[in-house]
């Protein structure tokens, strides 16, 4: 048990923190040793409410003893086993499950491991389609500011995030930005979807304008960006961009990695808002988070081109040694069953009147200059400290962990997305003590 084994490691240097701050951590480490349900625990065990659920991914709570029995069962049945030239009935049997809850002919499943893998499998699979169709000048790739789309090469070239692109050089070339959504003067405080800013979709066809649709292979988007700050999508925004795209014949992709398995009330945002893309990638809520695993699913059609275009051999030059791994197949079939049985779409439709009051009830807290929503997806935009972006934010992130409340921040945003078991007394305590560091953090 890893809060028995290491209470305390002795060293934190040779563990390079992921998108973290390692200088300050190490000096004041917030460790978290063990979870259940809606809690973490730290080693000291004391009890930490997730307002995050991880990081946009454990939907269906913490330690889920059907998913950890699934796992430890398929561990000592088969521990790995090759998908290249091979199959095993596991993976086939998840890649049927998602397919049953993706919009209706969206069915072809790839696996990855992350979010990120399946963002530059999408891409790449964009890229394969319009080669196999024989238009192969169709080779840009267009994003959106402050999109997220992970970390590798082609995510991160395609999403908009400055910092996240400004250490690395030169990027994926033939990258072009629509303009993000957030319209704070017109939509500030707006409930769900906002009204303004369908328009901004039309930007689409000023690239095209400018690069040609016949260079235009794709666009990704995530229906609700999450990592920048929580951005939902104006009122109209996606069925404009699906028309444009369409028009031009460009793929539209859905990023749904935190907006899939629930979290906006539906399967995935697709449902949610009205809109089928060409292909959508998922993670993280896709296996409960128990075992890595990404998944991109694809209309048929898509997948029968490249497919059926090539001649007989591998007709699509690209995988990852552990997609489909038995045991992260095992996570997602457990994790697919739970979200039907206790119908945790439902579940988070059901909760999402009291969210939405909850979350706009901090309209008087010091400082809050914005509050976003849309499932159980909650985001609080505060002004920043003179001359120190995030740096409020932060000091409210780890005043509530102290506290014993996880709560994510990204610039000065605080940013909710609770697992989807979560009750009204949850709600209560989240938004309490969050409200009590806004306001101590006022200054
Ligand atoms: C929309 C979106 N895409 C991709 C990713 C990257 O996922 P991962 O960290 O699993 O690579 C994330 C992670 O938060 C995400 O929110």
């Amino acid at each position: 048990m890893n809060e028995l084994s290491v209470p305390r490691p002795n060293s934190l240097d040779a563990f390079w923190m992921p998108f973290s701050d390692n200088k300050y951590f190490k000096g004041t480490p917030r460790m978290l040793a063990r979870a259940e349900g809606m809690h973490y625990y730290t080693p000291e065990g004391r009890e930490i409410l997730d307002g995050t659920a991880g990081l946009w991914c454990c939907n269906a709570g913490h330690g889920r003893v059907e998913i950890v029995q699934a796992i430890q069962k398929q561990a000592a049945i088969m521990d790995f086993a090759p998908t290249f030239q091979l199959g095993h009935p596991i993976a086939f049997e998840a890649a049927s499950r998602i397919a049953e809850i993706t919009p209706e002919g969206v069915d072809r499943v790839f696996f990855t491991n992350s979010g990120s893998e399946s963002a530059d499998t999408a891409l790449k699979i964009a890229l394969a389609y319009h080669k196999a169709r024989g238009e192969s000048s169709r080779v840009r790739l267009i994003g959106r500011e402050r999109g997220y789309h992970g970390v590798g090469f082609g995510g991160m070239s395609v999403g908009g995030i400055g910092p996240n692109r400004k250490q690395f050089g030169a990027l994926l070339p033939y990258v072009d930005h629509l303009p993000h959504t957030h319209l704070p003067a017109k939509n500030a405080f707006a409930k769900g979807e906002p009204q303004h800013g369908a328009e901004l979709a039309d930007a689409l066809e000023n690239l095209v304008a400018l690069h040609g649709a016949e260079t235009i292979a794709a666009v990704m988007v995530e229906p609700v960006a999450g990592s920048t700050g929580v951005l939902v999508p104006p009122v109209g925004y996606l069925k404009r961009l699906r028309e444009l795209c369409d028009k031009h014949g460009i793929l539209l992709i859905f990023d749904e990695v935190i907006t899939g398995f629930g979290r906006l009330g539906t399967n995935f945002g697709a449902e949610r808002l009205g809109v089928t893309p060409d292909i959508m990638t998922m993670a993280k809520g896709l296996t409960n988070a128990a075992v890595p695993m990404g998944a991109v699913a694809v209309k048929n059609g898509v997948y029968d081109t490249i497919v059926n275009g090539m001649p007989a051999g591998i007709e699509f030059f690209h995988g990852y040694t552990y997609s489909g791994h038995p045991l992260a197949a095992a996570a997602a079939i457990a994790t697919l069953e739970l979200h039907k049985t206790e119908d945790l779409p439902g579940r988070a439709r059901a909760m999402e009147p009291y969210w939405e009051d909850a979350m706009h009830s901090l309209k008087s807290a010091p400082n809050v200059i914005d509050i976003r929503n849309f499932g159980l997806i909650g985001g609080i935009e505060l002004s920043s400290r003179p001359g120190k972006p995030g740096a409020r934010a932060m000091d409210v992130f780890r005043r509530c962990f102290d506290k014993g409340v996880l709560v994510r921040v990204t610039a000065d945003i605080v940013a909710l997305s609770p697992p989807l078991i979560v009750e009204n007394a949850h709600v209560d305590r989240l938004v309490g003590t969050l409200d009590e560091a806004i306001r101590a953090e006022a200054a």
